[in-house]
């Protein structure tokens, strides 16, 4: 059985840096509380490992402790980070810029008169804190249906969740634009969603079936299951390798394998570890660089070449 590991799978810089810039608050204030908002990032074992560290998850700003209190990854509404400046919190914001620059986006285009339309899942951390930018004129929208119900607005704008689906927006946008032929449209997937999303459709093509480790609480994990099945391909969303089910693979001369943005690489690692133990090998992709996951297998660059 050969596996393939997904191109783009795993961190995204905006998961990176949050993970980093907590860690390095961590080792600043060892004796200090620090609580994070819901969740740094989607993923269990990412917030495990700082439960370990007494970096505790809480869901309100009243609930924090007197000390640290973090925004994680996903951002938001400028009401939360009121109430943690008015009890006096030491506020660390680690929303990632590509989600802060959706929250200047909508907020200058209301300013300007615009209702905004965002391209959401419904209670997602990130859509609950842009909706919260200007909750009267920023409204979340999640089917092309919905917009025949919209009331006849003037001005209309388009934005988007980080982590939504390129075919979903496509879609959105052609029904919003029959309504509002003078739509704005702001494309604010991130780069990063992007290129997963391409990487998982390039692996569902070659592989019979596909694993994409993650949490069930990640949209863009979730939706990188969704784009192998849409493609006819058995896929499993699981959080770690004890998720793996021999059966899925048995009998497959090919199995992919991608990961959530917000993954650690040790469970990318843990899972081809399993699959491998089930007689797989990890085959690189034409040209693809397997170092940062498997350091044998990496290609030699330029700098080993010149050596
Ligand atoms: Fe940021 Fe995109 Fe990652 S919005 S946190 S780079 S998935």
């Amino acid at each position: 059985m050969i596996i393939h590991l997904a191109r783009e799978a795993g961190f995204c810089f905006g998961v990176e840096r949050a993970i980093d810039m907590v860690q390095a608050a961590r080792d600043r204030h060892p004796h200090r509380p620090i609580d994070i908002l819901n969740e740094i990032v989607h993923n269990r074992h990412v917030i495990d490992d700082f439960a370990r560290q007494d970096v505790q998850s809480v869901h309100s700003v009243e609930e924090s402790r007197d000390g640290i209190f973090v925004i994680s990854a996903h951002g938001v509404s400028p009401e939360i980070v009121k109430q943690a400046n008015g009890r006096g919190l030491e506020v660390l914001d680690v929303t990632c810029p590509l989600v802060t620059k959706i929250h200047r986006t909508a907020d200058r285009l209301v300013r300007r008169g615009y209702e905004v339309l965002l391209l959401g899942d419904e209670g997602h951390d990130e859509v609950e804190g842009v909706l919260g930018v200007a909750p009267e004129h920023i409204h979340r929208i999640r089917h092309p249906d919905e917009a025949a119900t919209l009331p006849d607005w003037d001005q209309v704008a388009l934005v988007s969740q980080t982590t939504q689906g390129m075919s979903e927006f496509d879609q959105m946008e052609r029904a919003l634009k029959q309504r509002f032929p003078h739509l704005e449209v702001h494309n604010t997937i991130c780069h990063a969603t992007e290129q997963r999303q391409e990487a998982i459709a390039e692996l569902a093509a070659l592989a019979e079936a596909v694993v994409v480790v993650g949490s069930a609480n990640s949209a863009n994990a979730r939706r990188l299951r969704d784009i192998a099945s849409e493609m006819g391909r058995p896929a499993w969303l699981i959080e770690d390798e004890r998720g793996l089910d021999p059966a899925w693979v048995a009998g497959r001369a090919v199995v992919g394998v991608s990961a959530g943005a917000s993954t650690p690489d040790k469970l990318i690692r843990g899972v081809l570890a399993r699959l491998e133990e089930w007689g797989g090998t990890l085959t690189p992709l034409p040209g693809q660089d397997l170092g940062r996951i498997r350091p044998e297998l990496a290609l030699a660059g330029p700098s080993q070449q010149e050596c």
